[in-house]
């Protein structure tokens, strides 16, 4: 069935909100979401307390029903896992791709919901040609330039957010050797932030209205890491730098929760530079068999715990206004391929797409919260 019919007349749906293999409980919802009789979304009660709750995603899902269905009910924010990074957008030089990315928005639009565009700026996961160029760093400069431009350009007015620059920071606090820095740089080599103000100064006048965000992992609580972020925020909160938020990834391997004790504090001081902080890349890597289930059922409920911490955090603070999964299932993530196969299953909706009980951990947060009102 294409994705489109998705868009048409009431039907039944379903998710099964499944706390152990045994144990499914089948939920049967009409088309109209919230209407009579009908479950509420995840979407409606984020929608309700003025958050954005959203997913990673690849357009090649779109045509299964189950994906689609899954992520136009359940989240109202998409960004593209892949698809709008440099190797897909700008496979050769000058020559840029939309097709995908444009896809994704496509179906944003049909379903209402809002874009994150993901990323403009990262060291790593560069197309050959840019790496193994040669330039100068006048050339490099140029290239990036045109590169936000164009990319920005195309979606102006549908991206209402940008990761512009992911991840440059080393966990010591220290910029990340990069193409862009130093290696050779786009000219600024050893100038410290002075080359992310500048994308960021090109990312804003390629499209006035969208919001700007500085994107990375490790850095939910108070640490080395983020105290060299809120730094930067700062001084450019102080000169002018247009900069809007500050994106905490929030992937979690092994149960390590020590960042999460300090995540109020942490969003508390980004909130009180005037940038709002969205959770982008949330997953809670378990232990998995070869199938990619999970190995220990207990695990589940370990896991719905520490989603409930971190939605809890968000939604107690009013400058948190997006909170996103790196992805929508378990059958499509990152997760296996990163451990060898070890962890994964680290999303709300398992590989048949049931609710997980940390579906449940987040909804039961975002449904008791008090509204707020929508930034
Ligand atoms: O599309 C090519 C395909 O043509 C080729 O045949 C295949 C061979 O390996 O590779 C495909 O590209 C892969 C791409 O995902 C799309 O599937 C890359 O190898 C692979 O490295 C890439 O991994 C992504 C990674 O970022 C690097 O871009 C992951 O899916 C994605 O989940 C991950 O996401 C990152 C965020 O952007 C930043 N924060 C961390 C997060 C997890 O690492």
């Amino acid at each position: 069935m294409p994705e489109t019919e998705l868009t048409g007349q009431p039907r039944k749906r379903f998710v099964r909100f499944r706390l152990f293999a045994s144990v499914s409980i089948v939920v049967v919802f009409g088309a109209a979401g919230s209407a009579r009789g009908a479950a509420p979304s995840l979407r409606e009660q984020a929608a309700r307390i003025g958050i954005q709750v959203g997913a990673a995603v690849n357009p090649a899902h779109f045509s299964e029903p189950p994906y689609a269905l899954t992520l136009a009910r359940e989240f109202n924010l998409v960004e593209p896992e892949n698809v709008m990074k440099w190797p897909a957008t700008e496979p050769a030089r000058g020559l840029f791709n939309f097709e995908a990315a444009d896809a994704v928005v496509a179906f944003a639009e049909r379903h209402r919901m809002k874009v994150r565009g993901h990323n403009l700026v990262w060291s790593v996961h560069n197309p050959a040609w840019l790496t193994q160029g040669q330039f100068t760093p006048q050339q490099l400069s140029a290239i990036l330039h045109n590169h936000i431009l164009r990319e920005v350009g195309h979606y102006a007015g549908r991206v209402f957010a940008w990761d512009v620059v992911n991840e440059a920071f080393d966990a010591r606090g220290n910029l990340k050797h990069s193409i862009w820095y130093d290696q050779p740089g786009i000219g600024l080599a050893g100038g410290g932030s002075a080359y992310i103000e500048r994308v960021f100064r090109w990312a804003r006048a390629a499209d006035p209205k969208a919001l700007l965000f500085y994107n990375d992992y490790d850095v939910e609580g108070l640490n080395a890491k983020s105290d060299a972020i809120y730094a930067m925020v700062k001084d450019f909160k102080a000169r002018g730098v247009p900069i809007d938020g500050v994106g905490l990834q929030m992937h979690i391997f092994n149960f390590d929760t020590h960042n999460l004790s300090s995540l109020p504090a942490n969003m508390a001081r980004f909130a009180a530079l005037g940038v709002q902080v969205h959770i982008t890349e949330m997953d809670v890597a378990i232990p998995i068999r070869t199938d990619g289930r999970p190995a220990n059922l207990p695990d589940l409920r370990r896991q719905a715990e520490i989603y409930r911490q971190v939605a809890a955090s968000c939604v107690a603070q009013p400058a948190c206004t997006g909170f996103q999964t790196w992805g929508v299932t378990d059958r499509y993530s990152w997760m296996p391929a990163a451990t060898k196969g070890r962890a994964g299953a680290g999303l709300l909706f398992d590989q048949d797409y049931a609710a997980k009980p940390a579906y449940r951990a987040v909804f039961d947060v975002f449904s008791n919260a008090p509204a707020r009102s929508k930034r």
